[in-house]
């Protein structure tokens, strides 16, 4: 079949660096003792980064699985044929349960409720599943809480068919310089870890650290990390003082070069109005892509020179200030998030809306191609 380049398809495109990619990986392997193996998280289209894409070029980089929020995108992976192991962290149901073992999905049981969805199964069927057991040390959203640990070993105990693997927690403040709960949380795990493998008689895989927790707490590393955020290089509140770099470029198309005369409005609700002669461009990029219109204040990289927004965010476009650029061209390139130091980045669009580069690279829409270079 013939390959189209996809900015041909559509006019705005992220690309992925992998060489900074595996240098991430990388710095993330050099804090770790040579024992733990990583497992990165490439839940929510892998943090608006293309999951499948992440998840082959991780795999070759020696990552031990992939994390996922539920069997949905565990799924979805496996249709577009990845093979590596997945660890399915969400929810589980009745039917969707055989489904995930169907694929192969390492599950997990993160409650009394889920622990009977999998003696229930057990009445249907006969055939194996690995799971790992989600442990509530203080975040307080999912996972046995310690007046459950017995009770939930026993009872894994005579499930026949399931295979505990692993046990793990979630670190809810590991960036917070006072590490005092983060500490806490650490020591309910390892309890709740003698409990478990005294109960059920063997040794598992043990995990607790996310991005934070690999890098400021040690103590948390055991048999796997879960990172996210750094291994997309945006690791801490503002990362300045570590070597991880954002591996994202988010480009667009110029579609258009405009003058437009002193007194013309521009956009929906002609919130601007010239005051000037002025060149206008109209790039192919907007909020249906993922680009908000809380971005209005955002610098855009042309060759160079920050561009301004002039007027509100469309769905599918967005006008910029290109007056004082010196011939600028239709089907050239700007950029809206780069990974170069005096490019945008997602930490400059998070500051505009009040959020986390997570959210801004969440919402970079699935019909944004991501491509690997
Ligand atoms: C269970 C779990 N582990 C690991 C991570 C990765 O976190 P981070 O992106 O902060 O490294 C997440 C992210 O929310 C998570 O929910």
């Amino acid at each position: 079949m013939k390959t189209v380049d996809p900015m041909h398809l559509r006019s705005s495109v992220v690309t992925i660096d992998s060489a900074k990619l595996a240098k991430n990986w990388n710095l993330t392997k050099s804090l770790l003792p040579t024992t733990s193996r990583i497992l990165p998280m490439v839940k929510a289209n892998a943090y608006g980064h293309g999951d499948i894409l992440i998840a082959n070029v991780v795999s070759k980089l020696g990552a031990v699985g992939v994390g996922v929020a539920d069997l949905g995108e565990a799924v979805s992976l496996r249709d577009r044929s990845f093979k590596g192991e997945i660890l399915c962290m969400g929810p589980l149901s009745g039917e969707c349960v055989e489904f995930g073992i169907d694929q192969d999905v390492i599950l997990n049981i993160r409650s009394l409720e889920e622990l009977k969805i999998m003696q229930d199964l057990q009445s249907r069927t006969s055939r194996p599943f690995r799971f790992h057991i989600k442990i509530d040390s203080g975040m307080n959203r999912w996972g046995f809480r310690s007046n459950e640990w017995e009770k939930a070993a026993n009872e894994i105990n005579k499930l026949s068919c399931g295979i505990p693997e692993g046990i793990y927690t979630h670190l809810c403040e590991s960036n917070n310089p006072d590490q005092t709960f983060t500490k806490e949380q650490i020591k309910r795990f390892s309890h709740a870890v003698t409990i478990f493998e005294k109960i059920l008689k063997k040794r598992l895989i043990r995990h607790c650290a996310n991005s934070g927790g690999i890098l400021h707490h040690p103590e948390s590393h055991f048999d796997w990390v879960r990172p996210g955020v750094a291994m997309y290089g945006y690791p801490t509140l503002n990362g300045k003082e570590l070597d991880y770099k954002p591996i994202l470029k988010w480009k667009a198309q110029l579609f258009q070069v405009q003058q437009i005369e002193p007194g013309d409005t521009v956009g929906y609700n002609r919130t601007f109005r010239a005051s000037r002669k002025m060149t206008l461009g109209v790039v192919g990029v907007g909020y249906g892509d993922g680009y908000q219109r809380g971005y209005a204040s955002a610098n855009i990289d042309y060759r160079g020179h920050h561009l301004k927004i002039v007027g509100i965010i469309c769905m599918d476009a967005l006008m910029v200030d290109l007056t004082n650029v010196p011939k600028p061209m239709v089907g050239e390139e700007v950029t809206l998030i780069g990974s170069e130091s005096d490019s945008p980045t997602a930490w400059d669009l998070a500051h505009l809306t009040q959020t986390i580069p997570y959210e801004v690279l969440t919402r970079i829409q699935s019909r944004v191609p991501r491509v690997l270079q």
